[in-house]
Parts: structure tokens; sequence; C-alpha cells
């Protein structure tokens, strides 16, 4: 799993592992947004939450998530982006886990300072087809506004505004830095250091899943 404050490239990096791991990726983020768009009962429930920059409560996400987990796609493996976020959260998948038998092999902690979190948050665009994160700066698409892979139009996330990244960070060092702790005492916590050209970033994630196994 992946654990580091909004904007540390959680989303951009996990696309990348998730291909080099031959595994889904799993990001309550997007299942959440998913819902949003198509303004499920799930989704009504989670957008007010999502645009005040606060935690959809526990069990909500989790009931989402076991229910994820069953799909046969992640019987081999996953890769979770955004989930846990709480101590409640990563024991109730450590229960979850051991109940399939199986458990979490590696957290990767993605470590990047709060003004560089910010600059990322604030240019960053997301494409509306096929869902590629970009960056107005450190990583534009050749035409501004559209996105290179799939051609469709970029947009700005809402929860992306000054109000709502500052009470992000709050909410992240209050309720999931924890779990940095958590995962320490369980042995299975990496520390990455996430600042640097993407690639380089990716490069640092293959080299600290290789030598754990
Ligand atoms: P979620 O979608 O999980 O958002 P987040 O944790 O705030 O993380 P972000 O998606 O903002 O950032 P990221 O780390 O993925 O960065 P990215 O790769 O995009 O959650 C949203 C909301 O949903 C929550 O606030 C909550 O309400 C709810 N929610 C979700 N999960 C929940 C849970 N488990 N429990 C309760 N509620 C939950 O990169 C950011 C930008 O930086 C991009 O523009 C990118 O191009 C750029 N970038 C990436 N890497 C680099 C680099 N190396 N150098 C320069 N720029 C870079
Ligand atoms: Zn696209």
């Amino acid at each position: 799993m992946l654990v580091g404050p909004p904007g540390a490239g959680k989303g951009t990096q996990a696309e990348f592992i998730a291909s080099h791991l031959s595994v889904p990726k799993i990001s309550t983020g997007d299942i959440l947004r998913a819902n949003v768009a198509e303004g499920t009962e799930l989704g009504r429930e989670a957008k007010g939450y999502m645009d005040a920059g606060e935690l959809v409560p526990d069990q909500v996400v989790i009931n989402m998530v076991r229910d994820r987990l069953a799909e046969p796609d992640a019987e081999d493996g996953f890769l979770l982006d955004g989930f846990p976020r709480t101590v409640p959260q990563a024991q109730e998948l450590d229960k979850m886990l051991a109940d399939l038998g199986t458990g979490l092999d590696l957290v990767l902690e993605l470590v990047v300072e709060e003004e560089e979190v910010i600059r990322r948050l604030s240019g960053r665009r997301t494409c509306r087809g096929c869902g590629k994160i970009w960056h107005v700066e450190f990583d534009p698409p050749a035409v501004a506004g559209v996105c290179d892979r799939c051609g469709a139009e970029l947009f700005q996330r809402d929860d992306d505004k000054p109000e709502t990244i500052a009470e992000r960070l709050r909410v992240y060092a209050r309720d999931t830095q924890p779990l940095v702790a958590y995962y320490g005492a369980q042995g299975k916590l990496v520390g990455l250091d996430a600042v640097g050209p993407v690639e380089d970033v990716t490069q640092r994630a293959y080299d600290a899943l290789a030598s754990y196994g």
C-alpha cells in the first residue's frame, strides 16, 4: 500500500507500480469520485466530506474496500492507494486480510514536504477520459487542457482549492500520519524520498519492492 500526504504523488506512482507488479490499483479516492460523478447513494453521502477536505466515515470506506477486495482481479494481489487512512481502517484491513489468509507485504510512505505538495495540488489537472494525472508546470500535456494520451479534456478537482488543501493537510497530520508508526511497528514500512522527477521516484519504489521481496 501507499501512504503519504495529499499531493505526494500516490496516484501518479500507483499507476506505474500496479502495472509493474501486474496487480490492480485500488484507490478509494478514485472509487469515491466515480460514485460522486455517477450520483450513486454512496456518492451523495461522500460528496460533502470530500468537498470539505474531511474523511468519509470509516465504516463507509471499509465496506467499499471489502466489496472491492472480493472481486476476482484482487485474488492474486493488489496495490492500495488512499486506504487505510485512519488507525481503525488499518485495524479493520488487517482483520479482513487475515480472514482471507493473507496480509500486507509492504507499505511505501511517500515523503514530501508541505510546500511542495501545495505546489503539486494547486497545479494538478486530471483527464476526464482516462484518468491520467497531469500538472500544469511539472507534467504538462502538449496542448493545455487536453490529454495527450486520449484527447479528452482535463479538469481541476473540486478539493484542490487552497482552503480545502489546507484542511486535507491538517486531516492527514491528525488522522493518517499515525499509520506510519502503526506499520513501522509491524516492520512493514519503507520511507521513500518522493521529491524529484516522477521516473526517479518510480525507480526508488521498484528498488524498495525488489529488496523487500
Ligand atoms: P484521495 O483521492 O485519496 O486524495 P489524497 O490522499 O488527498 O491524495 P491526492 O489524490 O490529492 O494526491 P496524490 O498523492 O495521489 O498525488 P497525485 O499523484 O495526484 O482522497 C480524496 C478524498 O476522498 C479525501 O479527502 C476523503 O474525503 C476521501 N477519501 C479517500 N480515501 C478515503 C479513506 N480511505 N477514508 C476516508 N475518506 C477517504 O499528484 C499530485 C500532483 O503532483 C499531480 O499534478 C502530479 O502530476 C504531480 N506530481 C506527482 N509526482 C510528482 C513529482 N515527482 N514531481 C512533480 N510533480 C509531481
Ligand atoms: Zn486521458
